[in-house]
């Protein structure tokens, strides 16, 4: 297959398309690749459908955007530990959802990921949508004078909240049935992040913060710093920046974590939900 039969479907205004036209199970051509990468630039998460991916496939498919970050915190697959599996089973009912809070994946890290591919082997009979916000439309959207305040502005990080050795998953009945959070020390330490973040490939300014690991503005307390977080929070995740993808199995995503962030909706108590994630490594955001 050529790269000319790849289509790609915008699915809402802010960002997200659904790409039509390829087998990732094949290897592909290096204008296939090129194809891939650009819609991933173009649209900060791109979907496809009907995909029949094996564990090495789906490694293959993230290595075209560069190498693995092997995920801390969360016990991976015993066969591949680059693939972690995210599953609620049916027991877990509403008390677990992985995901469930708006967030970049691992902004702990001195060189968070560059992104995530997330593949569906089981989705529920309804529910599970995945909402995506675009962060670069919504800094745009943010009046001059706060992006120029922000601009020069850094924020703390740490897995503190999640993994950290206080942290929610240090509560057994926090964890899944058949997910393994293990937290540790490792996850109280801070790391410093401009707020302002400019994208490598497109040079487009977005903000990078979230609500799971941003902890505070340096140079600023908690109570100073929260409510200028909040309100970014708020603005980020207005309807309009955001996309919303329903899960089929042998759906596929791959998101740009240096400028989204992303939710994984808890409404499908009762069934299971089964997804690979493999994530993909990152540079020092400046
Ligand atoms: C994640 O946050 O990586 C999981 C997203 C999802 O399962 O929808």
């Amino acid at each position: 297959m050529r790269a000319e039969t790849i289509a790609t479907y915008p699915i809402a205004g802010a960002l997200g398309a659904e790409v039509s036209g390829i087998d990732l199970a094949r290897p592909l051509s290096n204008p296939e690749t090129e194809a891939i990468r650009q819609a991933l630039w173009n649209h900060k998460v791109i979907f496809f459908r009907s995909q029949s991916l094996s564990p090495k496939g789906l490694l293959r498919v993230a290595g075209i955007f560069g190498g693995i970050y092997r995920v801390p915190f969360v016990r991976a697959r015993d066969d591949f530990p680059d693939i972690i599996d995210i599953v609620k089973e049916a027991e877990d009912d509403n008390k677990y959802n992985f995901g469930g809070v708006w967030h970049s994946d691992a902004t702990f890290e001195a060189c968070p990921p560059m992104g995530s591919v997330l593949y569906c082997l089981e989705s529920p009979p309804h529910g599970g949508d995945t909402l995506f916000v675009n962060m670069e439309a919504a800094y745009a959207a943010l009046s001059d004078v706060m992006k120029t305040t922000l601009d020069g502005m850094v924020a703390l990080h740490s897995a503190e909240r999640n993994y950290g050795s206080g942290g929610y998953f240090t509560d057994d009945k926090k964890q899944g049935v058949s997910m393994s959070i293990e937290p540790s020390a490792e996850g109280d330490k801070l790391m410093e992040h401009p707020v302002v973040r400019t994208h490598p490939e497109t040079c487009n300014k977005g903000l990078f913060i979230n609500p799971i690991y941003t902890m505070r503005f340096k140079g600023m307390p908690t109570q100073e710093s929260q409510p200028i977080l909040n309100f970014l929070y708020n603005h980020a995740v207005r309807p309009e920046f955001q996309c919303r993808f329903g899960w089929t199995t042998g759906a596929l995503a791959i998101w740009d974590n240096r400028c989204t962030m992303h939710f994984s909706i808890n409404d499908y108590a009762g069934y299971r939900r089964h997804m690979n994630r493999v994530t993909i490594a990152g540079d020092r955001p400046r």
